[in-house]
């Protein structure tokens, strides 16, 4: 049966009219079918020694995030890795699906019991450790048959729950919460359509819901992610949680509302909180209102650092953005503020920060994952229509950065202006941030030994020797230039002069969805990318569709501007939105450069 009509405007309703944060949007309501919604958060809590970097891995199957645990995620350095819900869901290709339950069956769209299994023992070999994403909150709506072949109807998921098992809150039509400045309403309605459960009154309730976490528990799972956590009351939650068999990192989903009555610092004595102010301010802050005031998070009004997991978006606000023009950068947003800005939460010592590593889907917010949810990545890019986050330069030089310098106070901090910040952490890691549009050339005072370091924003350090930029310091001095929209980062563990030669080859990946006939093309400043002209833009292969890719020899150590051109079949050329895209190649050697159509 469909259970909910309203959607995407009963969404932008609730936001206007209440002015909530645009996480606010608890639930991602999915416009074109009646049941769709979806929505997910997380917190971190105990920290893997060092390592605390969250990658969530968003959509991925059980055996391909094995595959990318061995390659690359724990040579990396990473903490976590998140995964999807394990659980049995409505069948459908949409991502959102796998929100809607219908038994606690580990078999999902993304592999089954053995497959989740191996994972977990093949992460665990690699020094990675995995959190579940776990739905205490709610089952489906509808009726049908889930993805394990289990029969279900609203309300009577055989063999698991019952009617009675369930809130019938009587508050509002159809039982859906619509006033999230009401406490009872949040938690005892449903969620679009959801079918409630009675987490407060039903004693088997809470008992199946810890027998499900303690599954995951015997099968190796080392954190749990409570999606929804906000419509479940703390006191319930609580005891549902003292049942576990073993001591999780547990990060709740608690969307925090302006005006609402929940608040996420009821859930901290359980576990870590997502804390989407953060989300939201780092946005507000990137894209215009200036990064200087982000040295002291921890008097914000948060919950304290040691108690948030936080992020520049994740998989709601990534796609809740392109409905509501809200929440969280993502990697569509303007002038590098998507990479920018998760080189700050890296850097900065407030939460334990989650990196999203997913796909390239904004053109339809409803689409699964490409290539049947096998997720792939190529050196420093995705492939298959996958963005592969975590393999960034940035991404994991910083999480090189983050490892190194643990636990150390910021030091250092400067901010000459209001879109650039420096900062040291201890003696052992130094950053630059330049949010403006013009390069920042300057000489920064660090606590670090006098030696050779490798910029990990540009490249890293491999046998000694630096494939990006490297800064020398001097008595403490360090002279840079900061590109316009970039960032430089040195930490003790990365050094080694950079080797210069006269040419780099440079890969260059363009996720762009073209219709039949179309091609997409690279123009740019310099000569080698055809001064500008589209007739002497370099063509791209297609071959890997919708990543457009071609290796194009440069200058080394050399700026240059650039634009991805797409060319129609009458003539017509259609150019990516403004500003121009910079880049500085390498000084030697092969750089990769991954980019998606704006
Ligand atoms: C799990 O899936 C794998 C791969 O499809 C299959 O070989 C295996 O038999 C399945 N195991 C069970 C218990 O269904
Ligand atoms: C948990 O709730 C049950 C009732 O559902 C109650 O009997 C039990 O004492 C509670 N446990 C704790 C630790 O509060
Ligand atoms: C190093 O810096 C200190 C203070 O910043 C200064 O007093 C000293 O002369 C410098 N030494 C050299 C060799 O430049």
């Amino acid at each position: 049966m469909k259970c909910f009509s309203a959607s995407f405007v009963f969404l932008l309703f609730v936001n206007s009219l209440k002015n909530v944060a645009p996480a606010a949007a608890n639930a991602f309501l999915n416009p074109n079918t009646v049941d769709g919604y979806q929505h997910v958060d997380m917190t971190p809590e105990s920290r893997s020694g060092s390592k605390d970097v969250i990658i969530q891995m968003f959509e991925w199957t059980w055996d391909s995030v094995a595959s990318e645990c061995t390659n690359f995620i724990g040579p990396s350095g990473y903490g976590y890795v998140q995964v999807s819900p394990a659980q049995e869901h409505v069948t459908g290709d949409q991502w959102w699906t796998d929100y809607q339950p219908v038994s606690y069956i580990l078999t999902s769209k993304r592999g089954n019991r053995t497959q989740f299994s191996n994972m977990i023992t093949t992460c665990h070999a690699a020094g990675v450790k995995v959190i579940a994403d776990a739905i205490f909150n709610h089952m489906t709506g509808g009726s049908g048959i889930g993805v394990a072949g289990s029969p279900y109807t609203h309300y009577v998921y055989p063999g698991t729950y019952e009617a009675q098992d369930f809130h019938y809150c009587g508050l509002e039509p159809n039982n859906d919460i619509v006033d999230y400045e009401n406490r009872l309403e949040v938690q005892t309605c449903q969620l679009v359509g959801l079918a409630d459960l009675a987490t407060d009154t039903d004693d088997y309730v809470r008992g199946r819901l810890a027998e499900y976490a303690n599954d995951l528990l015997s099968l190796g799972v080392d954190g749990l992610r409570l999606d929804a956590a906000k419509h479940i009351a703390a006191t319930d939650l609580a005891n549902i949680t003292s049942r576990f068999t073993s001591t999780p990192y547990i990060t709740q989903e608690v969307i925090w509302g302006s005006g609402e009555p929940i608040q996420p610092s009821e859930y901290v004595d359980i576990g870590s909180v997502q804390e989407f102010r953060y989300t939201n301010s780092l946005k507000d802050a990137f894209l215009g209102g200036g990064i200087s005031s982000l040295e002291n998070l921890d008097n914000q009004g948060w919950v304290p650092g040691t108690k948030a997991n936080v992020f520049v978006t994740n998989h709601d606000t990534e796609r809740v953005q392109i409905l509501l023009n809200g929440n969280s950068l993502n990697s569509n947003s303007p002038s590098n503020t998507y990479i920018t800005a998760m080189i700050f939460s890296l850097a900065h010592p407030y939460g334990t920060p989650t990196i999203l590593s997913s796909y390239y889907g904004f053109t339809d917010t409803d689409a699964g994952a490409p290539n049947g949810g096998v997720g792939t990545c190529t050196g420093t890019c995705g492939r298959n229509g996958w963005l592969c986050q975590h393999r960034w330069t940035a991404i994991s030089g910083m999480t090189g950065f983050r490892n190194t310098v643990g636990e150390a106070p910021i030091t250092n901090w400067v901010s000459p202006q209001s879109n650039q910040i420096a900062f040291g952490r201890g003696s052992a890691g130094f950053v630059a941030i330049n949010n403006d549009d013009f390069a920042w050339s300057t000489t920064f005072t660090t606590s670090f030994a006098d030696g050779s370091y490798c910029d990990v924003i540009s490249g890293n350090s491999a046998s000694g020797s630096c494939t990006g930029t490297s800064f020398s310091v001097s008595n403490g001095s360090l002279t840079a230039t900061v590109p316009a929209r970039s960032a430089i980062a040195i930490y003790t563990g990365a050094t080694g002069a950079g080797r210069q030669s006269n040419s780099v080859s440079v890969a260059f990946s363009e996720i762009a969805i073209t219709n039949f006939g179309e091609n997409i093309f690279i123009v740019g400043s310099i000569p080698q990318l055809g001064s500008w002209a589209p007739d002497s833009a370099i063509t791209m292969s297609s071959a890997n569709y919708p990543n457009w890719m071609a290796d194009i020899i440069l200058p080394a150590n050399t700026a240059f501007e650039y634009k991805f051109i797409r060319k129609e079949p009458g003539g017509s050329i259609v150019w990516e939105s403004d500003p121009n895209r910079q880049a500085t190649t390498a000084l030697s050697g092969t750089q990769t450069i991954c980019d998606s159509w704006r």
